[in-house]
């Protein structure tokens, strides 16, 4: 059971609907919390419910269908857990959706900029002041900090030209670097901690919207290096249920990453908040 807590706490998971998100949904349902899952594909949010009512979860658990890489689905994320929740305790972001070539969204946005970075940016600001009435609050953004490759292309974030899947993801990674340290800049006073958590190699979906033969490869690499959700989800636990004491902090694994550098430079992190804005504005 909780450890130093009495209270039913309250978590949102986006992408809860498998891998990482989904092993910690479940555990959290475990061990008797309430968890609201935001995830795209109806049948898998069925199947969460099923293995929820198996856990004898079913009145602490939800499921939000929204596709997260429109400005719809991830309003409608906002506003259903504002609508329901007085305070949250745990924001977990765990979408991703790998795009071997680009896509656009409806919104005329890049896919993965859409999904991986924006709805981290607009459920993260928009359920703030949710947390900071959670007990220890914390965002726990499961991402790629921690020296891999990639950068912003300041001047086409939605890559129109040079697209790749790999440059898409890396792009989102970096991304989400900056949001982190951004944060508490946009929340004076927060009590919100910010995580920003690389899982490394875990054997998840992720390989299943590749091309052949990537995903038998990265099937087969999984198979051999990967670790298995169970194992990978400790460590995030602990994240979670004791949040640093730094407003920001950045992790592989268990190892911290000191905030320095040009992937957490805080006038690129200002840059990239107002490129947002702009774009959100424009929508
Ligand atoms: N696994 C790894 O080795 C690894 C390594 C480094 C970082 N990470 C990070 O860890 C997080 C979790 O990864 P994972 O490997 O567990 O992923 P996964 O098994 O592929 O699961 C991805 C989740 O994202 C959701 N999702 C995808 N597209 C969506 C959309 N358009 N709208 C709403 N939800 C959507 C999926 O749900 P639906 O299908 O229901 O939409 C699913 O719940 C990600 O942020 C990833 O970048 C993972």
């Amino acid at each position: 059971m909780k450890k130093g807590m009495n209270a039913v706490r309250t978590y949102v998971i986006t992408g809860g609907t498998d891998g990482i998100g989904k092993g910690l949904g479940l555990h959290f349902l475990t061990r008797g919390d309430r968890v609201i899952t935001a995830g795209s594909t109806p049948a898998k949010g069925e199947a969460l419910r099923a293995e929820a009512e198996r856990l004898g979860a079913a009145d602490r658990f939800r499921f939000l269908r929204a596709d997260l890489s429109t400005l719809n689905g991830m309003r409608s994320v906002v506003a259903e857990v504002e609508a329901t929740t007085e305070r949250l305790d745990g924001l977990v972001f765990a979408t991703q959706r790998f795009r071997p070539r680009r896509e656009e969204t409806p919104d005329g946005l890049e896919y993965t900029f859409a999904l991986s970075y924006l709805s981290r940016f607009v459920i993260g600001h928009g359920l703030a002041g949710r947390l900071d009435q959670g007990h220890a609050p914390v965002v726990f953004n499961l991402a790629g900090p921690g020296g891999l490759p990639g950068r912003i292309h300041w001047d086409d974030p939605q890559l129109h030209h040079g697209y790749t899947g790999k440059n898409a993801a890396m792009q989102a990674s970096r991304c989400n670097d900056l949001l982190g340290v951004d944060f508490p800049q946009r929340h004076p006073g927060t009590r919100i901690r910010y995580v920003l958590y690389n899982p490394l190699f875990v054997k998840t979906s992720l390989a299943d919207p590749l091309p052949q033969p990537q995903r038998a490869v990265t099937k087969t690499m999984a198979w051999l290096l990967a670790q298995r959700v169970d194992k990978a989800i400790p460590p995030m636990v602990d994240h979670i249920d004791h949040p640093p004491a730094a407003q920001v902090t950045a992790f592989r694994r268990r190892t911290p990453i000191p905030l320095t550098g040009k992937d957490f430079d805080p006038d690129a992190a200002d840059r990239l908040h107002e490129l947002t804005l702009k774009l959100l504005a424009e929508r």
